[in-house]
């Protein structure tokens, strides 16, 4: 009897799930592919990263932007990944960098994050991850937060400063900068 029941009730629900991943396509994941230092350290002064900073990293790899930010700054910082593998590496990484006290790292998906506290968002995503990330980072960051994305733009938004450049393994690089507030 009870199985029935239950049968009956996924019988029930199936048409809503079914409704609800059409509503929800998959959105691409950008592999892990760390951003070189000297590329870092452009991104922190783009953003103009001071010790009064909250820098969140939605997918975080080994933990490097904010582990930077904290180091040379005393930024606060929250990584987030998707890939508990990186989360480990960012937390042992953050622990010789003797900045555990201002770094967290999280194991979650960057498009459900909750970035509201952050003054900094860091991005190395794919451009269809940028784009879905527009309406939370535009609902919840705080009018001068800034954004950088490493060579992604974020759809038709218009940057506030771009700063294309020759890293030293000789790719060329593109830095986004865009101040919260500032998108139509
Ligand atoms: C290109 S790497 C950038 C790593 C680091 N930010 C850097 O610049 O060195 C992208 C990272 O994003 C993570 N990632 C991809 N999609 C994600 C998602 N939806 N949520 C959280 N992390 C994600 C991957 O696991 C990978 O570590």
């Amino acid at each position: 009897m009870l199985y029935l029941l239950l049968g009956l009730l996924l019988n029930l629900a199936a048409p809503q799930l079914a409704a609800q991943q059409l509503a929800a396509p998959q959105v691409p994941r950008a592999p892990y592919v760390a951003t070189p230092s000297d590329v870092v350290e452009r991104m922190l002064r783009l953003a103009s990263v001071t010790s009064d900073d909250v820098v969140y990293d939605l997918g975080s790899g080994d933990g490097r932007i904010v582990i930077a930010a904290a180091r040379q700054f005393g930024a606060r910082g929250v990584g987030v990944d998707i890939d508990p593998a990186r989360i480990s590496e960012a937390r042992r990484n953050a622990a010789e960098a003797n900045v555990e006290h201002l770094v967290t790292f999280r194991l979650a998906d960057a498009l459900e994050t909750d970035v509201s506290e952050a003054t900094v968002v860091m991005l190395y995503l794919l451009a269809a991850q940028n784009v879905a990330l527009r309406p939370a980072l535009t609902r919840q960051l705080r009018p001068g937060a800034r954004i950088v994305s490493h060579n992604f733009a974020m759809g038709d938004w218009q940057a506030d400063e771009v700063d294309t450049f020759t890293s030293a393994d000789g790719h060329t690089r593109t830095l986004y900068l865009w101040r919260a507030g500032n998108q139509p």
